[in-house]
């Protein structure tokens, strides 16, 4: 467990508070699951607050990542394993593994729960229930079910500017961005950690404002390359971040998301029906897609009914209805409703 909440913990920046109101919610419920969109420092934070929590006396303490369970059924086999709870059998079943557990104090780190978002809540919240001394902090783009949810988005400009010129110092740049051009790419990329990152990598040879135009264009931002060696697939490009998202949703909201990138500024469901709905995605079907995206943290609520999605899920949004040949249609469905709506007093 060390050794990942080594890596992935390290200079963690402006999450101070968020660890500190973490780890109490931890402490009280038991069971907490970090919610947040791709990309966002769920894990990093995780990480952190596990790493506060190593020193205490538990009878085991473990991580495990879910991220490469491609089927169903193996959830407790891999948490008993970061437990390094040997059962009898080779892939022990949530009975034995809360037998295994019983009343000593334990702490899990669940990283990557959304692959498989259903199996996971259902199984950790029948081991926390069943052992009194479980804690079980977990991460996930979609909320368990029967877990507290500790919602986590971007950090607020400053920190953003901070974590983008740390990460430029990281990869060689010798100079620090113009504070200015700084604040304008946090702003396009939504002061999303993992695009900062990746933002702050090409700042070591290349200048604030060249940057600040390549990643205005969609089919360059997505595959700008991390600058951190051996990260996930995942975590290598916005692309990589994004593609994880596609495979997790339903083929509605997948059309729902390549639709819904024509709104490049805040928007309602209403709006979404509006300009989204068709044959092949009826209103009711798209009010299911809507609320599945809001759920797989690809919809960021905005004033009250409103919501957005971040420049990177809009371009691959974009791809998306370029290679689906609605593009133009739907730009001009956006466009109409623009205008109907200044039109109408
Ligand atoms: N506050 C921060 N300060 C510095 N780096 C950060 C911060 N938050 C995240 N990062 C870095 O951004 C990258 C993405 O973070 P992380 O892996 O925690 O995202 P995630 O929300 O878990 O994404 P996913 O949903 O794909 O698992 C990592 O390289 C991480 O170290
Ligand atoms: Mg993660």
């Amino acid at each position: 467990m060390r050794q990942l909440l080594d890596t992935r913990s390290a200079g963690l920046i402006g999450r101070e508070s968020a660890a500190a109101e973490l780890e109490s919610l931890l402490r009280e419920k038991r069971l907490v699951t970090v919610v947040g969109p791709g990309g966002v420092g769920k894990t990093a934070l995780a990480a952190q607050v596990g790493g506060r929590l190593l020193d205490e006396p538990w009878a085991a303490a473990g991580t495990a990542d879910l991220a490469p369970l491609d089927v169903p059924g193996l959830v407790p086999h891999s948490l008993a394993r970061a437990l390094r709870i040997d059962g009898s059998t080779a892939l022990p079943q949530l009975p034995a593994l809360a037998d295994a557990i019983g009343r000593r104090p334990m702490l899990l780190v669940v990283d990557t729960c959304d692959r498989r978002a259903e199996e996971c809540g259902e199984t950790l919240a029948q081991l926390v229930e069943a052992c009194p001394a479980l804690h079980v902090l977990a991460t996930s783009r979609i909320p368990l079910a029967a877990s507290d949810t500790f919602p986590l988005a971007s950090p607020a400009p400053d920190t953003g500017v901070q974590l983008l010129t740390s990460a430029a110092r990281e990869a060689g740049a010798t100079e620090d961005p113009d504070p200015d051009l700084a604040r304008r790419i946090c702003a396009a990329l939504d002061g999303l950690p993992l695009a900062l990152r990746i933002a702050g990598g090409q700042l070591a040879h290349r200048d604030a404002d060249d940057l600040l135009t390549l990643i205005g264009r969609p089919d360059q931002l997505l595959d700008l390359p991390a600058p951190m060696p051996g990260l996930p697939y995942r975590l290598r490009t916005l692309r990589g971040s994004l593609c994880w998202s596609v495979r997790l949703c339903s083929p509605g909201e997948r059309l729902l998301w390549a639709r819904a990138g024509v709104f490049t500024g805040p928007f309602t469901r209403d709006d979404a029906l509006t300009v989204c709905a068709d044959e092949r995605l009826p209103p009711d079907d798209l009010v299911l897609a809507f609320d599945g995206l809001a759920n797989h943290s690809l919809l960021t609520p905005g004033p009250p009914g409103t919501f957005r999605m971040s420049a990177a899920t809009r371009a691959y949004g974009k791809q998306m209805l370029e290679l689906l040949g609605e593009d133009a249609e739907f730009r001009r469905r956006a466009l109409t409703h623009c205008l109907q709506n200044a039109l109408t007093p």
